[in-house]
């Protein structure tokens, strides 16, 4: 009988835990708990969309170590486009390792699988489990992709407001530049912040200002005293687009206003909205637009 190991969101608590146990149970799965790990659970058949399926793996064997090349061997029977391993700490080697070694021997192979490796000891012994990630395939409704436009900030003045363009940087795959007009002290700040934490960054890069991007991009700044339509952010196709916010204390600057092709006012409020907040809607405009 094929086993899928369904590793659980985080959200997911103990007492949830049980619950969707029962539930799955109830509609007929074979479920079991995973004596790897308390945030796992293992059927018989795939479950699919569910927000509490973090990821969906199809177990294929488990098997005792005595070095690293045993491992490797045993990978070199299945057709490979990546190695995700997750190995626990008392493990003597990490995962690089395991990627690193198999390419010394073997290829990736874009048609091939998604692997799932799983590392930990047992009594003096490395117990390692393969399978196939089904996620990409089996999970996740196939959708056209949006390419959106990039997107600018003018100096932020608190992380609060970086860490919110990072956010929009991940969710929409956009690329967003900082754009700090000679600070230092703005520049220092966002160096410190994106060195200090060691989270996923993004695409964001740190601009002096928006000069040099004049002759490549097609530049939309937004503002509240903006006098043109959201409707013409989708005008003109040729050219990338750089979609530009200002700070919340002020605002984009009149220099920078001045080097807009346009300047676009959302809906009719004197009360602004953060910048994030009115770059959401625009992204949101675009992708109603392309859909
Ligand atoms: C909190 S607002 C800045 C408020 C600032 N005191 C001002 O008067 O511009 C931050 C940024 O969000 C964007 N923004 C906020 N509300 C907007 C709206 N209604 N239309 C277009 N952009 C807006 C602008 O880029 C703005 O610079």
């Amino acid at each position: 009988m094929t086993e899928y190991l369904i590793n659980l969101a985080r959200f997911v608590s103990y007492n949830e835990k049980k619950e969707i146990y029962r539930d799955l149970k109830n509609k007929g799965y074979f479920v079991s708990n995973d004596s790897w790990s308390y945030r796992r659970l293992i059927v018989n058949k795939p479950v699919k969309n569910k927000p509490f399926v973090a990821s969906l793996i199809e177990l294929k064997e488990t098997f005792y170590q005595n070095n690293l090349s045993q491992t490797i061997d045993r990978l070199s029977k299945y057709k490979i486009k990546e190695i995700k391993a997750k190995i626990e700490r008392n493990v003597p080697f990490h995962s690089k390792a395991i990627t690193e070694r198999y390419l010394k021997k073997y290829k990736f192979d874009p048609e091939g699988e998604t692997i799932y490796l799983e590392a930990r000891l047992e009594k003096d012994k490395v117990a390692i489990r393969l399978g196939f990630y089904l996620d990409d395939k089996e999970n996740i409704p196939v959708k056209k992709e949006v390419v959106y436009p990039d997107i600018g900030i003018e100096s932020p003045f608190t992380l609060g407001e970086v860490g919110d363009f990072l956010r929009l940087s991940k969710t929409f795959k956009t690329k967003v530049f900082i754009f700090t007009l000679n600070d230092p002290d703005c520049l220092n700040n966002i160096q410190n912040f994106l060195k200090e934490n060691s989270f996923d960054k993004g695409n964001i890069t740190i601009v002096k200002d928006i000069e040099s991007f004049r002759n490549e991009y097609e530049i939309i700044g937004f503002s509240m005293w903006g006098k043109d339509p959201l409707e013409t952010i989708i005008k003109n196709k040729e050219k990338k687009k750089l979609l530009l916010f200002g700070n919340e204390r002020r605002g984009l600057l009149k220099k920078t206003m001045d080097q807009c092709n346009k300047i676009i006012k959302i809906g009719s409020s004197s009360e602004p909205l953060r910048a994030t907040q009115a770059a959401s809607f625009a992204l949101g405009y675009i992708f109603s637009k392309e859909n």
